[in-house]
Parts: C-alpha cells; structure tokens; sequence
C-alpha cells in the first residue's frame, strides 16, 4: 500500500485546475446502462472508483473504453446480476439498481457493505423501486428487484438524515423507463443529482425539478446515446480551497463552479480567508487572522459532509474554540484521532467536534481511514512543521485525481512511497 511522504510548513502558491466530479460521474457511468446505443463522457477524473465502475459496467456486459478524460460506452446487451465482489467493495455501485430495473425490469446487487463513516443504509433506495412497482428480495447479501410493470408513482424520498444523493440518482434512472409520472418529494438537490438530471434529458428522458426537493420524471418508452461533459468536482475544489488557507499561501483554482460552493465560501470568509471570484476561477488566500467558526454538515446547499474533515483542519490552525457539528453520518470523525497524533486539540460530544486551535500541527505517521479524512490529514501535514507520513494512500486515491502531483505544483514537499 503506498504511503504519502509530506515536509510540512511550505505554503501553496500557483495554479491548480479541478477534475470533474467524482458523486457525479459515477452514477451517471451507471446512466448508460439505460440504453442500447453509445454514450460519451468527458471529463472523467482518473479515480479508481471510475477505474471500478467501469468494471461493473463490463461485468454487467457493457462494452467500455476509458482514453484520457474520455468515458466510452455500448451497453447494448447487457445481463441483470452485477458482480458481488466488485459491488461490496464501493458504496456508490448501488446506483446500477436504478438502470437495471429500467431497461431489464430486474436487477441483482450485493448489498453494498458500509464504511467508516457509518452504515449506509439502503432503505430509501428500495422504497423509491418498490414505489415503482419493483418486488425487492434480500437474500444471502444480495438485493434481487423484480418489476414485471414498472408504473410512476408519488414517493417521499427524505430519511431520518435528510434526502439521499444516491437514491434519488437511482428513482430518476429507474423512473426514466417506467410508465406514467413519478413525483420524487424531499429530492436530493446536490448539483451531482442535476447533472445527472441533465444526462438523462439529454438521452431523451423527461425530467424536471432536479436541483428542487420535488422532481418530476415523465417514463418514456426508450433511451438513446447521449454526450456529456461531467461538471467540475465541488468537494476537490473545496479540499484545495482550504488547503491554500491552511498553509497560508495563495492559490487560484480553475475550472471550478463558484455556484455550488456557496456555503464552503461563505465559511472561509468568515474564517478569515480572502476568496476572489473572477469568471471561473477562485483565487484563495488569507486575509489576516483566521478566525474561529461554527459548522453543522446539511443536505445541500448548507456545508456539505465531504467538506467538514478538511475544514476541522483549518479550524485546529486557527486561535480559539470552533464546533463542528456532522449531521449527515453518524460516525465521521475517524479523522479526530489521527489529527490528535498531529497536536490537534479536538474533543468528541456527540455529533460534534470542540476544536481548541491555535497550536502549531507537528508532523508524525498517521493512517488514512476514508476518502476525506485522507485529504484532511495531507492538508495538516503540508500546514504541520516536520515529516508526517499518511499511510493507505489508495482511500485518496478513490476521489482525488493525482493529488500529490498537483499539491508538487503548488510548491508542496509530497512525494508518494510505494511500500515494498
Ligand atoms: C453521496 O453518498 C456521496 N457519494 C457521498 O460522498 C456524500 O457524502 C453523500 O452523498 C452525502 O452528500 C456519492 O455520490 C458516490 P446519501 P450517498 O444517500 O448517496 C442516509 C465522498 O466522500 N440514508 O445522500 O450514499 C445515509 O446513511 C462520499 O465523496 C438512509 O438512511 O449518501 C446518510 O446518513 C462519502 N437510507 C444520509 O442518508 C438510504 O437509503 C445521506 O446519505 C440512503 C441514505
């Protein structure tokens, strides 16, 4: 497993450019399984998570071809059963349920394990087929779906933490090909779920209101091939944001989108990081002090989940007492621990994190657990004094495209290890 070998105390200078979006280019990978003709995505970030989809994608009989940034397919015969070792190993495989079920009227998939961050339940997701029409079997760790009819119908999406991204990824594929109108209530608004929406409607599905908490999808008999270019990745954009402002440099970000990182932004500046909009880019500095602040994780558009290992880094910098309060997972603070290991002062109440800042981060080995908690750990250790090696690399490696080549750009001392 390789390790990420990091001298800290060098802040970032210079330009860096954003992959596209890995929470959308997954399910709409997915997407393409809902026609028989050939689908092109561009701006596919080079993410093992994708190297992986497009693997299920293969094993469900699809023909694939991944060139640079270019995602090719032809799913024009393909079988119902994905494959149980590839679907247990990445959460986001759930959402080949919806096109299965589209075009086939049935589907079998493992029942994706959990994670770190919590258990990941599927529930939602199975209410929305079952809405459909769909008879949902579990047996032996596998989801079998059935829909002799796949009929829209009305259905509540929201859980007991909110919309799911996910899930109302997988009603809209699904709905897309059944008959009638589906009303999606509580919908996820998060701009991967437009893009998605968008996708579909240009494959000739009828969608609208994605992006609102009420979508609508009117089934359409058939769905062709269809181009797209995924929309820049909001989160990697963030993580870059507020690496620039942990290490007290400057960097400006292309190709990112201002309009979905509103609530990152707002938060920054209330930190005491100086955010300069100019077409699309973000140039990111700081401005002064940082300053302490509160943040609760919401659905969006309030701060997203994905953001919030890697702010509780900039808050452990920054002088005084901030909480950072995670109300979309239920365990997300394996970070914590590993932050600890770094001189962070930070105490665990419930759901929330007490950050006491202020006292300089030195560097030490500490152990990536998740995607973000992985990212969190390389910006304390650019921003620590000293060596801090991250260990288990490959959880980055899942949503960052290149990231210590890009950190090297930007003046960072990083450099990855492969363990013998
Ligand atoms: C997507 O996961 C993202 N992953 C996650 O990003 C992101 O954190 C999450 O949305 C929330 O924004 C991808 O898009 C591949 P949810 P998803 O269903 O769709 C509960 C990253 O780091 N829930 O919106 O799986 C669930 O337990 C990853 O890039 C149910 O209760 O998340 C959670 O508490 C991590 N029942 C909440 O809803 C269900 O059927 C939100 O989950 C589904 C979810």
């Amino acid at each position: 497993m390789d390790s990420l070998l990091i001298k800290g105390g060098v802040p970032l200078n210079g330009d860096v450019t954003i992959s596209g979006a890995k929470n959308a280019v997954l399910p709409i990978m997915a997407a393409t399984l809902l026609t028989a003709e050939r689908c092109v995505i561009r701006r596919v970030p080079d993410l093992s998570d994708v190297k992986f989809m497009a693997q299920i994608l293969t094993s469900l009989g699809a023909e694939v071809k991944l060139e640079g940034d270019t995602f090719t397919v032809c799913a024009a015969k393909i079988n119902p059963v994905g494959d149980y070792d590839l679907i247990r190993k990445m959460r986001g495989s759930i959402c080949i349920m919806g096109p299965l079920l589209g075009r086939l009227r049935k589907a079998t998939v493992s029942l994706p394990g959990g994670c770190v961050i919590g258990a990941r339940p599927i529930d939602l997701h199975l209410k929305g087929f079952q809405a459909l029409g769909a008879k949902i079997k579990i047996e032996a760790g596998y989801v079998h779906a059935t829909a002799p009819k796949l009929k829209g119908g009305d259905l509540f999406l929201g859980g007991r933490a909110g919309p799911t991204v996910l899930g109302t990824a997988n009603i809209m594929m699904a709905a897309s090909l059944a008959e009638g109108v589906t009303i999606i209530e509580s919908a996820a608004c998060e701009p991967e779920v437009v893009d998605v929406a968008n996708f579909l409607n240009a494959m000739g599905a009828k969608i609208v209101g994605a992006g609102s908490p009420t979508v609508t999808i009117t089934g359409v008999k058939k769905l062709h091939g269809a181009e797209h270019e995924v929309i820049p990745d909001r989160i990697e954009a963030a993580t870059f944001a507020i690496a620039a402002a942990a290490t007290n440099g400057e960097v400006t970000i292309h190709g990112a989108r201002a309009d979905h990182l509103h609530a990152v932004l707002d938060k920054l500046r209330e930190a005491g990081v100086k955010i300069e909009r100019n077409g699309a880019s973000i140039k990111v500095k700081r401005n002064g002090k940082l300053k302490p602040v509160d943040i609760t994780t919401l659905p969006y558009s309030g701060f997203p989940t994905d953001v919030q290992a890697q702010m509780m880094v900039l808050m452990a910098l920054t002088p005084g007492i901030s909480i950072i309060t995670e109300r979309i997972f239920e365990s997300r603070f394996m970070h914590v621990s590993e932050l600890a290991r770094l001189g962070a002062d930070i105490a665990i109440e419930g759901p929330s994190a007490i950050i006491k800042g202020g006292k300089p981060l030195s560097g030490a080995p500490v152990m990536a657990s998740d995607l973000r908690a992985s990212a969190a750990l390389v910006i304390a250790g650019l921003a620590a004094r000293g060596k801090t090696q991250v260990n288990r690399v490959y959880h980055l490696d899942r949503g960052y495209e290149k990231i210590d080549a890009k950190l090297r750009k930007l003046g960072a001392r990083i450099e990855r290890v492969q363990e013998t």
